[in-house]
C-alpha cells in the first residue's frame, strides 16, 4: 500500500448509499468473549483490520483455535480460562488498547506468565488504569512504569472486587467484566457511563449481569464463574467509521449520503447529538434491535447554517473517539465552540488535543487549549487554497482520516502521510471515498 496521499480538489456534489466496515469493538469483544464460551461461535461481517486481525492472532497464540470461512469466521471455545500456551508467551496488542486492556482481564486466572507489548503508540498509553483493578482480584503485574511492555501471570484464586471507575473508559469497566467472569462470587462496578457494548453481550448470552443506575453512576454486578455456550454474532457498521462520511457530507455542497445498517446504541451517538445541536438535521431511518443493540441507517443532508457548541460534558464519553471531526466541524460553524473535561483525548492513540491545536493553526483557525478543554472561533467562509501536508502524528488512524475530511471540504492542495494507519479501523476508507467523487492520487 502507498504510504502518502495527495488531494487537490474538493468533493462535489454528491448523493450516494454506502455501507462501512463492522464495529471495531463488537468485532474485538465478539472474539475475546467468543474464545471463552464452550462450543464454536461464528460472526458474519467482522471487521477485517488491524485491530482485529491482532485480536485473532493473539489468541491463536494463546491455544484458541479460530477459522476464517469464506463469509464468516469460526471461534472455537473450550470454556472458561482454556487457554494453552506456554510460560513467557509475548503476545503484541500492536496499537490497540482495546484489546491490550481487555484481554487482561480475560487472562486474570491464567497461571502461565504472559509478556504484552504494543507498537509506539501503544507503549506510550497508561496502563495503571487497568493494573489496580487486577490487583485488586489477585492479579501480579511488572510494568514499565505503568507503561508496555508488561509482564503479568494470573491467579488461579482471583477474589471478586468492588471498584469505582471514574474515568467513563469502556475498556476499563470491560477489564473488570472480563476479570469477573474468572472470580468466584459476585464482582460489583460503580463506573461513569461509558459505551456498554461488553454488558449487552454478556446479556445477549445470558452470562449473569445485572445493570443498574444511582444517580450518575452506572453500578453493574457480574456472577462469576458461570460457563457459557458460544453464540453467533452478525457485526453491524461502525458509528466511528460512519463519522468520517457524516462529517464530510455536513462540510460539503448541497449533498446527502445514507449510511446503511449502523450501530447507533446510544453510549455512542454523543456525534449525532453533538451535531444536530450545531444545526445538522442527521436522521435515522429503519431503526432495530438487534443482537441486543440498536441499528439503523444514517441519513445526512449538508448544513450551510452550523452553529457553534457549548458542549455539554454528558456527551463526552459518548463522542469519545469523533472529537477530532466534532472540532473540524466547529472550525466552519457560526461562533465560538467549547469543550470542557475532555482530557482523555490525550490518552489515545495520539494526544488528539495538541494535534488539534496545530491542525486549527495550520488551516488558519484559532483556538485555545488548556489542559482538560478547547475552545475553537468557528469560521463559516473558511476555504483554503494553500498547501498543507499532515505529517508525524504516531500513526493514529483517526487524525489520517480527519485530514481526508478536512482535505476534501475546505480546498487547497494536501499531503497526507502514513496512510496505511488506516488498516487500523477501516482499511476500505479510501475505497469508499472514492466512491462518493474523491480523487486521491
Ligand atoms: C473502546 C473504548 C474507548 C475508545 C476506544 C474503544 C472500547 O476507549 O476510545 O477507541 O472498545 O471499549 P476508553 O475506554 O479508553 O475511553
Amino acid at each position: 500500500m502507498k504510504k502518502t496521499a495527495i488531494i487537490k480538489d474538493k468533493l462535489i456534489t454528491f448523493n450516494k448509499i454506502i455501507k462501512v466496515q463492522g464495529d471495531k469493538s463488537l468485532s474485538i469483544r465478539w472474539a475475546l468473549i467468543a474464545s471463552q464460551a464452550i462450543g464454536i461461535s461464528r460472526a458474519y461481517n467482522l471487521l477485517e483490520s488491524e485491530d482485529v486481525k491482532n485480536t485473532l492472532k493473539v489468541l491463536n497464540k494463546l491455544g484458541i483455535k479460530i477459522k476464517n470461512k469464506n463469509n464468516y469466521y469460526e471461534i472455537f471455545g473450550n470454556g472458561l480460562n482454556s487457554f494453552n500456551y506456554k510460560n513467557n508467551t509475548i503476545i503484541n496488542a500492536q496499537n490497540s488498547g482495546t484489546l491490550a486492556r481487555l484481554i487482561l482481564g480475560v487472562l486474570a486466572r491464567s497461571e502461565n506468565y504472559i509478556i504484552l507489548k504494543g507498537d509506539k503508540s501503544l507503549s506510550n498509553r497508561d496502563f495503571s488504569r487497568v493494573i489496580k483493578p487486577l490487583n485488586h482480584f489477585g492479579v501480579k503485574i511488572k510494568s514499565n512504569n505503568n507503561k508496555l511492555p508488561l509482564k503479568m501471570n494470573g491467579n488461579k484464586f482471583l477474589k471478586p472486587i468492588y471498584y469505582e471507575e471514574n474515568k467513563g473508559s469502556a475498556q476499563v469497566k470491560s477489564c473488570i467484566m472480563l476479570a469477573a467472569l474468572n472470580s468466584p462470587g459476585i464482582t460489583k462496578i460503580k463506573c461513569i457511563p461509558s459505551r456498554d457494548h461488553t454488558e449487552r453481550m454478556f446479556k445477549y448470552i445470558k452470562i449473569p449481569i445485572i445493570k443498574t443506575k444511582k444517580k450518575k453512576f452506572d453500578i453493574i454486578k457480574i456472577t462469576g464463574q458461570k460457563q457459557y455456550k458460544s453464540f453467533n454474532y452478525r457485526i453491524p457498521g461502525d458509528i466511528s467509521s460512519s463519522a468520517f462520511f457524516i462529517a464530510l457530507t455536513l462540510l460539503s455542497k448541497d449533498s446527502k449520503i445514507l449510511i446503511k445498517n449502523v450501530n447507533i446504541n446510544k453510549s455512542r451517538t454523543g456525534i449525532i447529538d453533538i451535531f444536530n445541536k450545531m444545526n445538522a438535521k442527521i436522521k435515522f431511518k429503519n431503526k432495530k434491535i438487534y443482537q441486543s443493540e440498536e441499528v439503523a441507517d444514517i441519513y445526512v443532508k449538508s448544513s450551510s447554517k452550523l452553529k457553534a457548541i457549548n458542549c455539554p460534558t454528558s456527551f463526552n464519553s459518548r463522542s469519545i473517539d469523533e472529537f477530532l471531526l466534532i472540532f473540524l466541524v466547529a472550525a466552519k460553524a457560526n461562533g465560538i465552540s467549547y469543550f470542557k473535561k475532555i482530557e482523555e483525548l490525550r490518552h489515545k492513540e495520539s494526544d488528539r488535543l495538541k494535534f488539534t491545536s496545530k491542525f486549527l493553526k495550520m488551516i488558519g483557525i484559532k483556538s485555545i487549549e488548556t489542559k482538560n478543554s478547547l475552545k475553537i472561533y468557528g469560521n463559516p467562509n473558511l476555504s483554503l487554497n494553500g498547501k498543507y501536508e499532515v505529517k508525524n502524528f504516531q500513526k493514529d488512524h483517526r487524525v489520517c482520516m480527519l485530514s481526508f475530511v478536512a482535505a476534501l471540504t475546505l480546498g487547497g492542495k494536501w499531503k497526507i502521510n502514513d496512510i496505511d494507519s488506516i488498516n487500523t479501523s477501516f482499511p476500505k476508507f479510501i475505497d469508499t471515498i472514492k466512491k462518493i467523487g474523491a480523487i486521491v492520487n
